[in-house]
C-alpha cells in the first residue's frame, strides 16, 4: 500500500505545532507495518534544508492566474526520517523561512496543492491514497474529482485529517482565478457562506474524513467554527482517530534535549537535574512544585488567561509554587505575560519563543503541565508530559478529555471543566496538596509514565480506514 501525506508542516524539517509532530511519527511508524509511506510539504529556507542533501525529482511549471511558474519537487536524503520526504520548491512563493503568516499564504498554499496535483498527475507509479493534512491541502480532493487536467488522479480515494476547525483558509472568490479549469457545475463544493472554504470542501470531496480524537470529532457536530452542520450532514464518513506520540524522539532515556536522561527506576534524580536546570536558568526554588505550560499563545490554549492565572494564584491564592511559561503568539499575551517577571520574581517567569530543547526540558523538569485550553482537537503536550513523568492539569475537551482522567476518578491527571481563571487555580492548589502527598505524588508518576501512547492502536485505525477505500 502506497501513502502519499500532504501537509504545510513536519518535524524537524518545519514546525510550528502539533501537526509537524503528527506528520512525522505517523509515517514513520506506517512504514514500519508494509506500508509504503511518503510526505510532500512546501520547501522552507530554514536550518533543516541548509544543512540537507536532495535529489531534484521532477522540473515543470504550473500556472497559476496569469503566470507560468517553475517549480521542482526535491526528495530529500534522510533516512533518518523513517519515510520518503518530497520539497516542493517555487522561487519567491515557496522558499521562505518561516511556515505561515505571510500576506500571500492564500496563494503559497494554493501553489503547493497546484504543483502536488501536477506533479501526481504525471508521475508513474501514482499513490493508492492520498492523505491531506488541514486546509492547506483541503483543495486537493475537490480538484482530484473535478479538477479540468486531473484526469490521472480521478480514482484515488483521499483521506482529510482535520487537526484544527478553526482554521479553514477561507478565500474570496477572487482567488477562483488561481485554480485550474474545473467543471463548474461543481462550483458549489468549493463553496461554504458564499467563501471558497477549503477546509469545507475537502470536509465535501474526501472519501473519509478523520478528526485527531474521538471527543473533538463530536464536539465538532457542535462547535466547529461554522461547519457543524456540514459536519453533522457527513458524520457517517467522519471518525475520530487519537494522535499518538514518536516514543523514538520523546523517549526520556535518549532523549539528547534534557539535561539528564533517565528512567522509571530513577525517575527522582533524573528529573530532579532538569527541574534542577529550569530553577538556575529562571530563577526558581527548587523546593517548590513546578508548573510548566508550553504552548502558542492563543484563545484555544487559553493563553489569555495566563496573565490572570499569574495574578490570582499568587495574589489571591497565595500559591506556594513556581511557574514557567514557554510560548509565543498573541502580543498582547506576550506583553502581559512579560510584564508581569518583575513583579512575581522568583515565583514565575516566562520565555517567549519558540524553543524545542527548553519544551523537552521542560516537560522533564516541571512537576505538573497546565493546559486550560477552550480546544483542544488532540493535544500531544499532555501526552509528553505522561510520557516524562510530569502530571497534566487540563480543561476537560477534546483530546485532553480522551487522555487525562483525574486523581479523583481513580485515574493520574487533574481535570477542570471550564477554561476559566477560577478553575485554573482551583486546580493549582490540588496539585500543590498532592506534591504534598510525596508518596502518593510518585506512585502516579510512575504510573503515567508507563501509559502507552504509541502509534500502535491508531495507525491501525487509519489502515483499516485505507484498506476500505482501496479497490480490490
Ligand atoms: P498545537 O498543535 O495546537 O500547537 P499540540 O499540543 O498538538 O498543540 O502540539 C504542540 C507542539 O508544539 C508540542 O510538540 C509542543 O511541545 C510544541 N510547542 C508549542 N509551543 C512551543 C514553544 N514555544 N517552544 C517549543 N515547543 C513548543
Ligand atoms: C492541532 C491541534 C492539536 C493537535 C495537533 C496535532 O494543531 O490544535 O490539539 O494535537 O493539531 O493533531
Amino acid at each position: 500500500m502506497n501513502i502519499l501525506h500532504i501537509s504545510f508542516e513536519c518535524y524537524p524539517i518545519a514546525k510550528v505545532g502539533g501537526l509537524a509532530d503528527v506528520v512525522s511519527a505517523l509515517p514513520k511508524y506506517q512504514n514500519t507495518h508494509t506500508t509504503d509511506t511518503s510526505v510532500i510539504i512546501p520547501f522552507y529556507k530554514n536550518e533543516f534544508t541548509k544543512g540537507a542533501i536532495y535529489e531534484s525529482v521532477h522540473k515543470s511549471t504550473v500556472f497559476m492566474r496569469d503566470t507560468d511558474y517553475s517549480y521542482s519537487v526535491e526528495k530529500v536524503n534522510s533516512p533518518d526520517l523513517g519515510f520518503t520526504t518530497y520539497l516542493v520548491y517555487v522561487e519567491g512563493l515557496l522558499d521562505r523561512p518561516n511556515v505561515y503568516n505571510y500576506e500571500d499564504d492564500a496563494e503559497r498554499s494554493i501553489i503547493f496543492q497546484l504543483v502536488v496535483l501536477d506533479w501526481l498527475n504525471t508521475k508513474a507509479g501514482i499513490p493508492d491514497i492520498i492523505h491531506c493534512h488541514d486546509h492547506h491541502t483541503g483543495l486537493i480532493p475537490f480538484l482530484m474529482a473535478h479538477g479540468d487536467p486531473y484526469t490521472q488522479l480521478r480514482d484515488i480515494p483521499t483521506v482529510l485529517t482535520i487537526h484544527n476547525a478553526q482554521y479553514q483558509g477561507k478565500l474570496s472568490y477572487d482567488k477562483l482565478g488561481c485554480l485550474p479549469s474545473f467543471d463548474k457545475n461543481k462550483i458549489g463544493l468549493l463553496d461554504w457562506d458564499q467563501l471558497i472554504n477549503p477546509l469545507a470542501s475537502a470536509i465535501k470531496c474526501a472519501s473519509r474524513v478523520t478528526a485527531v480524537s474521538k471527543s473533538y470529532m463530536l464536539e465538532l457536530q457542535e462547535r466547529a467554527n461554522g461547519l457543524e452542520g456540514l459536519l453533522r450532514q457527513e458524520k457517517d464518513k467522519c471518525v475520530g482517530i487519537l494522535n499518538g506520540i514518536d516514543l523514538d524522539t520523546w523517549n526520556t532515556e535518549t532523549d539528547p534535549m534534557v539535561i539528564q536522561n533517565y528512567k522509571i527506576s530513577n525517575v527522582v534524580s533524573g528529573r530532579k537535574e532538569n527541574k534542577k536546570w529550569l530553577c538556575d536558568n529562571f530563577g526558581f526554588d527548587i523546593n517548590k512544585p513546578l508548573f510548566g505550560f508550553i504552548g502558542r499563545l492563543v484563545g484555544e490554549k487559553g493563553a489569555d488567561l495566563l496573565p490572570e492565572i499569574v495574578q490570582e494564584a499568587y495574589d489571591v491564592n497565595h500559591i506556594d509554587a513556581s511557574l514557567l511559561i514557554l510560548g509565543s503568539g498573541n502580543k498582547d499575551t506576550e506583553e502581559r505575560l512579560t510584564l508581569l517577571k518583575e513583579k512575581y520574581s522568583g515565583l514565575y517567569n516566562t520565555f517567549i519563543g519558540y524553543d524545542e530543547k527548553l519544551s523537552h526540558i521542560v516537560y522533564a523538569g516541571a512537576d505538573f503541565l497546565l493546559m486550560p485550553s477552550r480546544v483542544e482537537p488532540c493535544g500531544l503536550n499532555q501526552m509528553y508530559a505522561l510520557r516524562y513523568g510530569s502530571i497534566p492539569i487540563v480543561r476537560r475537551t477534546g483530546g485532553l478529555r480522551d487522555t487525562v482522567i483525574d486523581i479523583g476518578d481513580n485515574g493520574f491527571g487533574i481535570c477542570h471543566d471550564q477554561a476559566s481563571v477560577w478553575d485554573v487555580c482551583y486546580s493549582m492548589k490540588r496539585a500543590v496538596s498532592l506534591y504534598e502527598d510525596q508518596g502518593k505524588y510518585r506512585e502516579i508518576q510512575k504510573q503515567i509514565m508507563e501509559i502507552d501512547h504509541s502509534w500502535e492502536r491508531s495507525a491501525k485505525e487509519y489502515k483499516r480506514i485505507y484498506e476500505l477505500l482501496i479497490p480490490n
